[in-house]
């Protein structure tokens, strides 16, 4: 009979050989009942066999069994890690999928290009002190006109390619109803503006939509200026396309302010150097915005006492000005949804 030292030795070869070849569940289950069992384990033998060790040697034995038994509970944690690593890729292989391959990006969606423009628009006038109302996209003909001072059949209202519903009732065509709107329940000061759909019959080209946005403006209160106007534009549009970018004023028509000026920038799409631009035509330069002292009639229509009290306004087409900020040829990609196209903004 060896010596028990021996058969510690030996049942700690043999355990290390099995382990090393379990290659399943199963197998690390057998092993694990081969040495580690209650009944018939190998240790739990070598534990009764200890009792009939002599005094002398108990305590030396006691050791190397409680040594094994470690080394053997270890090694089962081990194949138990090494067969749990393996089992997902083993499945993976077999159900025939490549583990290898890189992951598939989730692409998270982000805010619409004329929203972010739209808010980056808000962000500068509500550091200028300015609060943003709202107003319905189907009005009736006094607010779109008559209180706007277009009088009934008036050559103007031409201008505004109107899309009418039925009665009195039309997709409003710019967002100066809002101001309307506004000065009708709201006392000087006034300093708004108004973002908004709004609807033209329009032929789609790259600058001209049925459908677009304007962001209105409109300052009302004692001792307001032409200065002011053309001041507080002339901060937005830098705050907006930065310092260098070239701007002027033009005289205009609007049958609610006077005077009127219209705005242009210099063509970003561009520069001035195509002659065949299908953005400015040619001519370098790209309105974007209608605007004017608040003409004395319209404060009048709002009760409020034009003697006392001054305004101005302005409108501006977002589309367009987004499409001259961001260099984009085309208005209407704007309404494509392209994710491709959509994808270039917002976060990433
Ligand atoms: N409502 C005008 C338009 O749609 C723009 C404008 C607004 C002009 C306010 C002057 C003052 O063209």
């Amino acid at each position: 009979m060896p010596s028990l030292t021996d058969r510690i030795e030996g049942l700690r070869r043999a355990f290390e050989e099995a382990a090393g070849k379990a290659a399943d569940a199963k197998a690390l289950e057998e092993l694990r009942t081969a040495f580690l069992g209650r009944k018939k384990g190998h240790l739990t033998l070598l534990f009764e066999d200890l009792k009939s060790v002599p005094a002398g040697e108990k305590r030396e034995a006691g050791r190397l069994i409680n040594e094994l038994k470690q080394a053997v509970s270890a090694g089962l944690e081990a194949v138990e890690r090494r067969l749990g690593a393996a089992r997902p890729a083993a499945a993976a292989a077999s159900a025939g999928e490549d583990l290898t391959l890189p992951g598939r990006r989730r692409y998270v969606g982000t805010p619409h290009p004329l929203t972010l423009f739209e808010e980056e628009i808000e962000r500068i006038f509500l550091g200028m002190g300015f609060t943003v109302e709202e107003g319905p996209e189907i009005e009736t003909d006094y607010y779109n006109f008559e209180a706007l001072n277009f009088p009934p059949h008036h050559p103007a209202r031409d201008k505004w390619d109107t899309l009418f519903i039925e009665g009195d009732l039309l997709l409003r065509t710019h967002t100066s109803p809002v101001q309307v709107r506004v000065m009708e329940r709201t006392k000087p000061p006034i300093r708004i503006i108004c973002p908004g759909r709004v609807f033209r019959h329009e032929t789609p080209d790259p600058t001209h939509l049925p459908m677009f946005m304007q962001v209105e403006g409109l300052v009302v209160d004692e001792g307001v200026t032409f200065a002011h106007l053309k001041g507080t534009l002339e901060y937005f549009i830098r705050a907006l396309f930065g310092e260098k970018l070239k701007v002027r004023f033009r005289p205009s028509f609007f049958p609610f302010t006077e005077p009127s000026a219209e705005v242009d920038i210099e063509c970003i799409v561009c520069g001035g150097r195509d002659a065949a631009c299908r953005v400015c035509g040619g001519s370098g330069w790209k309105e974007i915005l209608g605007s004017g002292m608040v003409h004395p009639q319209v404060l009048k229509n709002v009760n409020i006492d034009p003697e006392k009290y001054s305004g101005w306004a302005f409108g501006l087409g977002i589309d367009r000005t987004a499409m001259l900020a961001l260099g984009i040829p085309e208005m209407r990609y704007f309404y494509e949804n392209d994710l491709r196209f959509l994808r270039q903004f917002g976060a990433k």
